[in-house]
């Protein structure tokens, strides 16, 4: 497929009106058609790929997004950067919601969900100590603090399975373990973005505080709806600042992770 986008968005179908001339474009993966059909557009000069990470109509729950589909249908199109917005909630009182957290470590407690594209063919392990591209996260610090969002420059994202939220026990658990935020659709994408050698940035809205942090009756899924839809425009803008202050060139360590491997197969 010829080079139509360089800069992928997946996120929730609030996204949509990010993008200028938007065309959309049927992807065929090996791992089966993507959450949506892929809308391809501008943002000022970048071009940009947009996939709503559940479907437009919401089809797919956390634990049934095509992930593997969707990364791969992003670099086919030639997207070599993901900016991926999430609802998550907090573990930190401190981290209020309305807050924009970039993190910069991630604890997978996902179970059952594909999460390589290298399991046939030979052993390909790919490095994963930092998870996130140390430039799009620095890029997005920066945007964020300068259109006045409550920003926290790093923290652990902890993905569940989900669909269901945590008890508070759970809960409690990951705070003591010192995790900052919580959210169900941050893994396997990271790691696979990292085995296709892009980059991939976080931009996890606190949109609740967590059973254990809150003395409430816990989390409700309408809350989480409710409060991202209310910021989704705010966040919009936040990401067109974003796609037009990321790099032509991408001088981050993210391009080289399958440097020295032998890949049973050539990436799209
Ligand atoms: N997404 C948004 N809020 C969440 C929470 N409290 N737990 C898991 N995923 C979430």
């Amino acid at each position: 497929m010829v080079n139509r986008a360089e800069i992928g968005v997946i996120g929730g179908s609030g996204f949509y009106s990010l993008l200028d001339d938007a065309e959309e474009i049927e992807v065929a993966t090996p791992y089966g058609p993507p959450s949506d059909t892929i809308t391809v557009g501008r943002v000022g000069d970048r071009s940009v790929a947009f996939v709503p990470r559940h479907g437009r109509d919401h089809a797919y729950p956390p634990h049934r997004i095509p992930y593997r589909a969707n990364l791969w249908a992003l670099r086919s199109l030639g997207v070599r950067q993901v900016l991926a917005p999430s609802a998550v909630g907090s573990l930190r009182p401190e981290l209020g919601p309305g807050t924009l957290v970039i993190p910069d470590q991630l604890v997978d407690r996902t179970t059952g969900r594909a999460q390589t594209y290298y399991d046939a063919g030979g052993a390909i392990h790919v490095s994963f100590a930092d998870p996130y591209c140390p430039t799009g996260r620095s890029v997005s610090v920066v945007a964020a603090l300068e259109n006045g969002w409550e920003t926290a420059d790093s923290g652990t994202l902890v993905v569940v399975e989900g669909p269901r939220f945590s008890t508070r026990a759970e809960s409690q658990w990951y705070q003591a373990a010192g995790w900052s935020i919580i959210g169900m659709t941050g893994h396997p994408e990271a790691v696979l973005a990292r085995e296709l050698a892009l980059c991939y940035t976080t931009l996890a809205l606190v949109t609740d505080l967590d059973a254990g942090v809150e003395a409430g009756d816990g989390v409700t899924h309408e809350e989480v709806l409710a409060f991202f839809g209310a910021n989704v425009e705010r966040m919009r803008t936040l990401i067109q600042v974003i796609v037009e202050a990321l790099p032509d060139e991408r001088p981050c360590p993210c391009g080289n992770a399958l440097d020295g491997l032998k890949l049973p197969f050539d990436l799209p």
